[in-house]
């Protein structure tokens, strides 16, 4: 097969961009805008249940006008261990202390599902025009599974090594995740964060590295960052950060706040908030524990026992506790339509 010179000649969009999968924080509303706009739009569903997964997907499949993209989890699923989270718990007692909660009491939670074949069974009727997936691919024979109903096959990389790795077990285009972006990194052959490479230096080695389309992700938020990208050997750009506070993202309005605030203009990479690092806004956890902390369970375990610290300060109106994701760049964070901002950032096709 010869190289496709854009992401269109892959998935049949109006403009080869790709509105980034933000679980927590869009569903199906912001998709369908970024598809009528000529967009790809995305469903995150790591943190949906089966229910509403399907309820999502029939959304999807009866009004997206154009190719439409479901987005999944592939970690590996780790053995809770009740030292660990007593470690875990210990580390956050200052705040239990604070809020007047039992740490006794909080109840441990996953918090996200990887893919599987069960939740394969909820997808597969509605054969997805795309299916991404963050932390690397599933195994071979689910990944089969996916690639013989007919959906292309994305996934992030955050180095070179993970680019070919994804290429050589069938990913069908790359997305280069560069050290800009909000949200989880989807690091997974290695947990060496020196290893991390900003936009600027990974899409291009990236782009020599591997055959299939590289879409640039982590930093993109106006038409000039999608020239750069394209200019840099993109076949297409991720954007997920600069659509926030479109009015169909469902964002919390602390959450939409912080992201147009001065706030924003600090950001660090913390795994604080699920046992992964993923780049946040800081907040006074972050600043009290440190971003990155040893005593954090693995992903996504460190969820449970900060969800009612969360939700504690959240009744206050505060966002101490609160994982405020977001990518480095900000500026394009704006109450605007989806729709327009689809338009903007399409300009940089032009
Ligand atoms: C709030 C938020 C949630 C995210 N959740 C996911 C997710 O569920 N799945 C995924 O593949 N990527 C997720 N990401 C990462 C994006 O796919 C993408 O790499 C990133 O948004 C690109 O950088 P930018 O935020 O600077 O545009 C998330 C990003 C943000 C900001």
């Amino acid at each position: 097969m010869s190289r496709p010179t854009a992401l269109t000649d892959l998935i049949p969009s109006r403009h080869p961009l790709i509105q980034a999968p933000m679980a927590g924080a869009q569903g199906s509303a912001l998709a369908l805008a970024v598809c009528a706009a000529g967009g790809v739009g995305s469903l995150p569903a790591a943190m949906l249940s089966p229910e509403a997964l399907q309820a999502e997907l029939q959304v999807l499949r009866q009004q997206a006008q154009g190719p439409w993209n479901v987005n999944f989890f592939c970690h590996p699923s780790p053995t809770a261990d009740s030292a660990t989270e007593a470690r875990w718990r210990e580390a956050l007692r200052p705040f239990y202390d604070e809020a007047g909660i039992d740490p006794a009491q909080v109840p441990a939670g996953a918090g996200r599902v990887p893919f599987s074949h069960a939740v394969a069974d909820v997808v597969e009727p509605f054969a997805p025009p795309v299916v991404s997936f963050h932390f690397g691919l599933p195994a071979p024979d689910l990944l089969a599974r996916v690639k013989r109903w007919g959906s292309v096959v994305l996934s992030s990389a955050t180095t070179v090594d993970e680019a070919r790795w994804l290429q050589a077990h069938g990913a069908d285009a790359v997305i280069a995740q560069g050290l800009e972006a909000g949200g989880h990194r989807g690091m997974f052959l290695t947990a060496d964060l020196s290893t991390q490479l900003g936009s600027f230096a990974l899409l291009p080695q990236i782009a020599q590295a591997v055959d299939v389309p590289v879409v640039a992700a982590g930093g993109i938020a106006n038409a000039d960052g999608v020239r750069a990208a394209m200019a840099l050997g993109a076949a297409g750009v991720q954007v997920g950060t600069a659509y926030l506070c479109c009015p169909e993202a469902s964002t919390s309005a602390l959450h939409r706040a912080a992201l147009m605030s001065e706030a924003a203009r600090h950001t660090a990479l913390t795994t604080l908030f699920s046992g992964r690092p993923a780049r946040g806004i800081v907040n006074r956890l972050m600043e009290t524990l440190g971003p990155l902390h040893p005593a954090a369970p693995a992903f996504p375990l460190a969820t449970g026992a900060i969800a009612p610290l969360r939700n504690h300060f959240e009744a206050l109106g505060r966002t101490d506790c609160t994982p405020l994701w977001s990518g480095q760049n900000t500026s394009g964070c704006k109450p605007v339509p989806a729709a327009k901002l689809t338009a903007e950032l399409a300009q940089g096709f032009a």
